[in-house]
């Protein structure tokens, strides 16, 4: 079944409101036809920049953010289905627009235990740069910055910072070749999710 775009859109609206996310610009894109659409751990701050896409045909996203930490997603970021953030850093997990974040992805800026007795642990920010590309299922680890237009290979574990325009595989992740564009480029997401508020791309399959 296919609401109405109005209703789609109202939906939308009222979730975040519930779930306590901000918002600026355009409203986020999700398909509200199966709710839940995120769940929402801790009491940090979620900001969702200008026409964040949300897709969730794949597995709920989670996003853990803890007290005093943040969440922010950029204008015009996709994040596919069974994603998982958990941010427990003051600067928490910036991700800048035009990201694209594929199903499975996990991002984390904390280990969340300690390891022996007696120890602490001390999580740090994670940046994700304009325009790069997380594939397929794999991992972010504390403290990690990947550069503009940059490329992480599906099951990639990155636990070193990714340099601007280089393509990295593997665990843990090495470099494996460059990519090559202008600076203003905006890697091409599937045409057929440009529609109205995702209409187009849901009435399509
Ligand atoms: C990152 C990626 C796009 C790179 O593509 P590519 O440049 O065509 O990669 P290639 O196949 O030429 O591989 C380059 C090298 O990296 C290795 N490699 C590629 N992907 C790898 C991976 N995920 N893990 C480990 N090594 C990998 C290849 O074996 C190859 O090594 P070699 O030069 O020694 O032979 C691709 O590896 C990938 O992860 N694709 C998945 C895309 C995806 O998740 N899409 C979901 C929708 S958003």
């Amino acid at each position: 079944m296919q609401y109405p775009d109005w209703f789609n859109r109202r939906l939308t609206e009222r979730y975040l409101r519930r779930k306590g996310v901000e918002w600026s610009g355009e409203l986020p894109v999700m398909d509200m036809r199966k709710p839940p659409q995120f769940l929402r751990f801790g009491s940090g701050r979620i900001k969702l920049g200008s026409g964040v896409r949300i897709f969730t045909h794949l597995g709920i996203p989670k996003l853990h953010v803890g007290h005093g930490s943040v969440i922010t997603i950029g204008d015009r970021s996709v994040i596919n289905g069974a994603f998982q953030l958990h941010a427990e850093s003051e600067g928490g997990i910036t991700i800048e627009p035009h990201v694209l974040i594929a199903p499975r992805v996990i991002i984390m800026d904390s280990n969340m235990h300690p390891i022996s007795e007696g120890e602490t642990w001390s999580p740090r920010p994670i940046l994700l740069k304009r325009n790069c590309w997380l594939c397929d299922d794999c991992k972010i680890m504390p403290g990690v910055e990947v550069g503009e237009h940059s490329v992480v290979g599906a099951g990639s574990k990155v636990t070193d910072s990714v340099p601007l325009r280089t393509v990295v595989d593997g665990n843990p992740a090495r470099i494996v070749r460059q990519v090559v564009c202008r600076d203003d480029w905006v890697r091409e997401t599937d045409p057929i999710w440009i529609g109205s508020h995702g209409r187009d791309w849901f009435q399509k399959r």
